[in-house]
């Protein structure tokens, strides 16, 4: 009897989650959003590992989860505090953790150079630069940055400021400041995530909001704010809500907007993040839908309606249809009653003050989407951008397909798209920019505080499909006036360094020889290790080279010599006797 019970229970879930899976375009949505627990600093401890998750009860679907079954805490990041992030590998193979949209070091980007070996901790420490705004974490292995998403790696981060604090907003999270990560999956008969690495990413028919089907979440009958982000692999959504009724977009990217924008739509793709705030005064006991008007989409946006030449869309296929994202239940109140008029100040960056201009075409190289005819190779660096300068970048799109193109360190200034000037939504600030075919997109940015000749960022397509396949390149940021400028050199173990006479009492030849060309500084150091002066700095080819140098102007006493090669410092010690 027993066994015949277990029987019958796990058929009937079979069939409760085959259901489920198909039918998503529901209006009473049954579950309670799932809120993920927030941590705060300066320490972060997060641990990636495989796990099981219940997305229908009496399910248990294998995941991937930040500290947990599915996803990860939101992170709770102050502006200009140092942090310390702990990051633990333990999902059986190596990964890397990127802190999308943040302004941090190439070294604490955690782009796909930064692998995080299984059964390693990863330790970045910086301080938090960036403006208050919503950001988002996620995997960035090359070639499997795709899968790990889709598998559940993936988590909020939230940036508080006093400029954004000082501004009458909902801010408490879970209650008035809702948090709604947007991703799709496709779940097989036995209720586990259909991967199929193909195409711009492995999509699905079943949306999923901070892991939930079919979610709810109970709100006040006043102003609520939705942290929106679109983490869907290869999806655009088109945000409306339910009734043509109006919301207001806050934020972008990366900032808040200058004033809130109201709107009846708004596109998001892959990558992109925008806060709104939703008036739900006199709605107390009503209910709003939150949905994505995808049938509006028409453009070839996937997730949108089929255009062109394609695969027949599979039958339970949500693309080109509208559905429920969230069902919004008012009931209460809420401590934000109104719509501020006024939020923050962006000061423009001028086209005038651009060192120059970056195009970047995103075209086919064989069958393949690229971009500027290359696919991504880790060893190859794209683009050498100088630190401090400011450059437009041209993105043009000759390909048939719109791509969401997503730059590392900075945030930008959208400029133009197709010419015209960017919509109120796309006025502020920015870090992915979806290009559709034919169109150019220029925007502008600047590029400060952080170079390293050996790490670089990288610019990619958001369809994370896209960007294992090899839509993704790189760029250093380098300063011209570093002490150390490696493009690519090697230390050389043969390298021998003389210098004579010595001691000296006026001229000294500094011998060195090169396997290969490279660049090169010679300085001079007192005893306590204090650079005195440069001596020389530039670029010498290969074999023996000489720099002579005039002991002018410096006190008689004991010097080093330092001679650095391709960043790698061999010094000497030399007397001057003047
Ligand atoms: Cu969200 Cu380079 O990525
Ligand atoms: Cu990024
Ligand atoms: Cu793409």
């Amino acid at each position: 009897m027993l066994n015949i019970d277990l029987m019958l229970s796990h058929r009937f879930k079979l069939f409760a989650a085959a259901c489920l899976f198909l039918v998503t375009s529901t209006s009473g949505q049954t579950n309670k959003l799932f809120i993920p627990a927030t941590m705060e600093g300066p320490t972060f401890d997060l641990t990636m590992a495989p796990s099981t998750h219940e997305f229908t009860p009496g399910i248990a679907t294998s995941t991937l989860g930040f500290n947990g079954s599915f996803l990860g805490p939101t992170l709770i990041f102050e502006s200009q505090s140092a942090i310390q992030l702990n990051v633990s590998n333990q999902i059986g193979e190596a990964t890397t953790v990127h802190w999308h949209g943040m302004h941090v070091a190439p070294e604490n980007d955690g782009g796909p150079h930064t692998v995080i070996a299984d059964g390693t901790t990863w330790r970045p420490a910086f301080t938090v630069l960036d403006r208050a705004t919503t950001f988002w974490y996620h995997p960035h292995l090359h070639h499997k940055t795709n899968e790990h998403v889709y598998r559940g790696l993936a988590g909020l981060i939230i940036v508080r400021d006093p400029i954004e604090a000082a501004l009458s907003l909902p801010r408490a999270y879970g209650v008035d400041d809702i948090p709604v990560i947007i991703q799709d999956r496709q779940f097989d008969r036995d209720g586990q995530f259909v991967f199929n690495a193909g195409g711009v990413g492995a999509g699905g028919n079943t949306i999923l909001i901070n892991g939930t089907i079919e979610p709810f979440v109970e709100v006040g009958a006043g102003v609520v704010r939705l942290r929106l982000v679109n983490g869907s692999n290869g999806r655009v959504y088109h945000i409306g809500l339910q009734n043509n009724r109006t919301f207001f977009q806050i934020g972008s990217d990366g900032g808040l907007l200058e004033q809130p924008n109201e709107l009846t739509r708004l596109r998001m793709a892959p990558g992109e993040r925008t806060e709104i705030l939703v008036d739900l005064g006199n709605l107390d006991g009503q209910t709003v839908g939150l949905w994505s008007y995808s049938s509006e989409l028409v453009r070839g946006e996937p997730g949108g309606v089929a255009v062109g030449p394609g695969p027949p869309p599979r039958p339970e296929d949500i693309s080109g249809t509208d559905f429920q994202l969230l069902e919004l239940r008012v009931s209460g109140s809420t401590s934000v009653t109104s719509i501020p008029s006024q939020l923050v100040s962006i000061e423009r960056m001028e086209e005038a003050s651009a060192n120059r201009t970056r195009p970047m075409i995103l075209n086919r190289l064989g069958d393949i989407d690229v971009i500027n005819g290359v696919a991504m190779d880790l060893s190859v660096i794209n683009e050498v951008v100088e630190l401090g300068d400011t450059e437009i970048w041209s993105i043009s799109n000759a390909t048939g397909l719109p791509h969401p193109f997503h730059i590392h360190d900075v945030q930008f200034q959208i400029l133009d798209r197709a010419g015209s000037p960017p919509s109120a939504s796309e006025s502020g600030w920015k870090d992915v920019v979806l290009v559709y075919p034919g169109e150019t997109v220029r925007f502008i940015t600047k590029f400060e505080d952080f170079a390293d000749p050996d790490t670089p960022y990288m610019y990619h397509c958001h369809f994370l499909g896209h960007e294992d396949a090899g839509m993704m390149g790189q760029f250093l940021v380098i300063d011209p006036n570093a002490t150390a400028i490696e493009r690519g050199g090697l230390p050389d173990d043969s390298f021998t360094l003389s210098s004579y006479p010595n001691p000296t009492t006026d001229w000294t030849t500094i011998a060195y020889r090169l396997e290969q060309r490279s660049q090169v500084k010679i300085s001079l150091f007192d005893a306590l290790g204090r650079e005195i002066k440069t001596l020389f700095e530039g670029w010498r080819d290969a074999g023996e080279n000489e720099s002579i140098w005039k002991a002018q102007g410096v006190v008689s006493g004991s010097y080093f010599i330092q001679v650095e090669v391709n960043g790698i410092p061999r010094s000497l010690p030399v007397l001057i006797q003047r």
